[in-house]
């Protein structure tokens, strides 16, 4: 089978059958990479970190959690709602056509998860705010993220570098900080 494959393959009506069958595989792959390229993370609405910090809304009025446990919490729609209700341009903006339809539809936002680490690692936000840090330390500055993107720096040597930094003389804080089963257990 394979070697009639070939045979016919290094025919002429082969080879042209070849060359367009491989074109049509890497034009399918090349718009493989376009897409992930063009639309890394598909969320449900694009949503302008920019503008909304620039008004002058606090992060932990969306972002609860990092304060109190683990995760820092993603915003439901009732509360980009509170605000757009009264906001003419929510109306008849097409950005914010999705909120509307969302809205009429009673469904909710569910985001793609962009700032993340594997399952088994142990992240939580509490200790780090308690400790004094701001999200911009871990996060970068979002004021001038429009929709975010992963930035793909959250690894074990990030984590490590700054636990060995904020240690400093502590011993005890040291071993704590760079010991295995703090982050994997
Ligand atoms: C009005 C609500 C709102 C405010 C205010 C807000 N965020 Fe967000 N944030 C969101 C929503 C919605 C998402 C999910 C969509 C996305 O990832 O773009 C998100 C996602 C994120 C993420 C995950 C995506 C990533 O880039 O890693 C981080 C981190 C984040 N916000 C940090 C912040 C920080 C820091 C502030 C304050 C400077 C802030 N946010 C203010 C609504 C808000
Ligand atoms: C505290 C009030 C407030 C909250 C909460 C809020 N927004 Fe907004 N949002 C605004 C204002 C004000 C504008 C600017 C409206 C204008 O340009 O007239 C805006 C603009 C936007 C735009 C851009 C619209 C355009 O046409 O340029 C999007 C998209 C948006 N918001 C999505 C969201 C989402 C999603 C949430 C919830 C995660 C949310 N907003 C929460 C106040 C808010
Ligand atoms: C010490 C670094 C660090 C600081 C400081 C920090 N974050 Fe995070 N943040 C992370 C890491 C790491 C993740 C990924 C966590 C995971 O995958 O479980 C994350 C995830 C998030 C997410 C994604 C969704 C979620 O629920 O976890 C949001 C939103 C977020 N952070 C907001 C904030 C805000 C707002 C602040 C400031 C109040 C903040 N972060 C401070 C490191 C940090
Ligand atoms: C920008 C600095 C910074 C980064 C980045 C950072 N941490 Fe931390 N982390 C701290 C500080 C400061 C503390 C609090 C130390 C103390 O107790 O005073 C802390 C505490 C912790 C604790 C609690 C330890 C305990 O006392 O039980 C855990 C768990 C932890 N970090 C995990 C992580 C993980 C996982 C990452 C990477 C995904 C990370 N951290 C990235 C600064 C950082
Ligand atoms: C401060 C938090 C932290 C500490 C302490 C830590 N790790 Fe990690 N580790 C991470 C994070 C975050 C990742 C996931 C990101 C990555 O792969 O770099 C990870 C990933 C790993 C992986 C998977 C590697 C891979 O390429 O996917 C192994 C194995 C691992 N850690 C072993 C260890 C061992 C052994 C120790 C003790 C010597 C340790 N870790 C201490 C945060 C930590």
């Amino acid at each position: 089978m394979i070697k009639r494959f070939f045979v016919w393959a290094i025919s002429p009506m082969g080879r042209i059958a070849v060359v367009i069958a491989g074109m049509f595989v890497f034009s399918l792959a090349a718009f493989g990479i376009y897409q992930t390229q063009q639309n890394p993370n598909p969320q449900p609405i694009q949503f302008p970190h920019n503008l909304h910090v620039g008004l002058g809304i606090q992060c932990l009025y969306c972002h609860p959690g990092a304060s109190k446990g683990p995760s820092a919490g993603l915003p439901t729609i009732s509360k980009c709602w509170g605000c757009h209700q009264q906001i003419a341009k929510t109306q008849t903006s097409p950005k914010l056509k999705p909120m509307l339809d969302a809205m009429n539809n009673g469904t909710n936002f569910v985001w793609a998860p962009v700032a993340k680490v594997p399952e088994f690692v142990h992240f939580n936000h509490r200790p780090h705010i308690a400790a004094g840090l701001n999200c911009e330390n871990c996060h970068g500055d979002m004021t001038k993220v429009t929709i975010a993107e992963n930035p793909q720096v959250m690894n074990m040597g990030w984590c490590l570098n700054c636990h060995r930094e904020r240690a400093g003389d502590d011993e005890a804080k040291l071993i704590k900080l760079t010991d295995c089963g703090t982050c994997h257990y």
